[in-house]
């Protein structure tokens, strides 16, 4: 049966994604945005990749009564939450922005969906939430150490999850830490686009290689690391909507909390990335070795194991992948 789905923070770039793959899987999404960092044209390429009406309500999550509307107009099944403040940066600048924004937004969304009977959660949280680990790869069962305010957001939430599920059993919460998510839609019509010089490698890369900015700055190289270049786990951005899909295919089975990684179990250093993303684009990316940046750690991967057994999911786009979609979307103008 055709479940409609409410994907919160669906016009942005992983939200637009996970539209894509629920309609892909015959679920109805239903998009609810603020447009904060993402564009309304986003909406009728999400139509024509789906081919079908993606309905969006223009609403800010922490907005009471635009979410009570929102599901006594649609017959909302579950709710993927991506609505959310994401740059570590400017997080620390703006805590109460960023306090207010993620955990109140989720409050307030939680709240509405109690009161509407709605009771299935798939939640965006992140792997920063594991800070610097003590061993790679990292699993769920890690300590959990958040290094900013925009991961103790993460934190929080999480905890505030595993709460209301322990309290009220008839709870479904799928909480999904993410890696490095990365690349775009193989269509070249949907991807990352953010505002100014992008603050993650990949949209940095595609915007050097495409001649708006002249160099990377290559943060660091006395990593502990093999190349002492930072290492992380890049997951395209695909194979994570579609770990969105099979969470929630879990989640008709299972009620409680499950918590996951979704991470493809692969390290790649600054170096490697920079060299996978020029073999893609077939130029030179230029590149300045500059110290550290504050709050960076040297290698976090994921052991995706957990998320293998339950969803029977795992990532199956490489590096390669990642990069070849990534310069596509940046040649189509990389942005909407
Ligand atoms: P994004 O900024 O592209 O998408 C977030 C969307 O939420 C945007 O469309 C934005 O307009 C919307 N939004 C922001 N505030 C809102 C509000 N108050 N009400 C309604 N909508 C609001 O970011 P993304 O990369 O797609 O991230 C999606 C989620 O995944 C976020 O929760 C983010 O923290 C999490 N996450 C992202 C990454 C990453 O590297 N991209 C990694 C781990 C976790
Ligand atoms: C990747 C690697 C940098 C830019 C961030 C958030 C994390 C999550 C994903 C939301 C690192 C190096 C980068 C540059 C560089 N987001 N780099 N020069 O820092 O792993 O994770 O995005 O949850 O919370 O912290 O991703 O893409 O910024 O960096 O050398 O100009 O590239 O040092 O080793 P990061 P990133």
């Amino acid at each position: 049966m055709e479940n409609t789905v409410l994907v919160t923070g669906g016009a942005g770039y992983i939200g637009s994604h996970i539209v894509v793959e629920l309609a892909a899987a015959g679920h109805a999404p239903i998009v609810l945005d603020n447009f904060a960092n993402s564009s309304r044209a986003v909406l009728p390429r999400l139509e024509a990749l789906t081919g079908r009406p993606v309905p969006c309500i223009e609403a800010d999550v922490r907005d009471a009564g635009a979410l009570r509307r929102a599901f006594d107009d649609h017959a909302v099944a579950s709710v993927i939450h991506c609505a959310g403040l994401k740059a570590v940066g400017e997080s620390q600048a703006q805590p109460l922005a960023y306090y207010d924004v993620n955990v109140t937004g989720a409050l307030v969304l939680l709240q509405a969906m109690r009161e509407a009977g709605v009771a299935t959660i798939v939640f965006s949280s992140s792997a920063t939430v594991y800070g610097e680990p003590e061993r790679v790869p990292v699993a769920e069962d890690a300590a959990i150490a958040a290094h900013s305010v925009y991961g103790r957001t993460k934190l929080i939430i999480e905890e505030i999850l595993r709460d209301l599920a322990h309290a009220e059993p008839s709870w479904r919460v799928a909480i999904l830490r993410y890696f490095n998510p990365a690349g775009a839609h193989p269509s070249g019509r949907i991807g990352e686009a953010p505002l100014g010089r992008p603050n993650n490698l990949v949209p940095l890369l595609c915007r050097i290689a495409g001649g708006e900015f002249p160099e990377l700055s290559v943060f660091g190289t006395d990593w502990p690391t093999p190349d002492g270049t930072g290492v992380r786990d890049y997951i395209h951005v695909q194979d994570l909507a579609a770990g969105h899909v099979a969470a929630l295919e879990h989640l008709a089975e299972h009620t409680g909390t499950t918590t996951l990684n979704l991470g493809a179990g692969k390290g790649y250093s600054v170096r490697e990335v920079v060299s996978e993303f020029e073999r893609a684009c077939g130029r030179t990316i230029p590149r300045s070795f500059v110290p550290r940046r504050p709050g960076d750690v040297a290698c976090v991967y994921a052991d995706p194991a957990r998320a293998n057994a339950l969803l029977g999911w795992r990532a199956t786009r490489g590096l390669d992948v990642i990069c070849t979609d990534a310069w596509r979307w940046q040649q189509g103008g990389g942005r909407y």
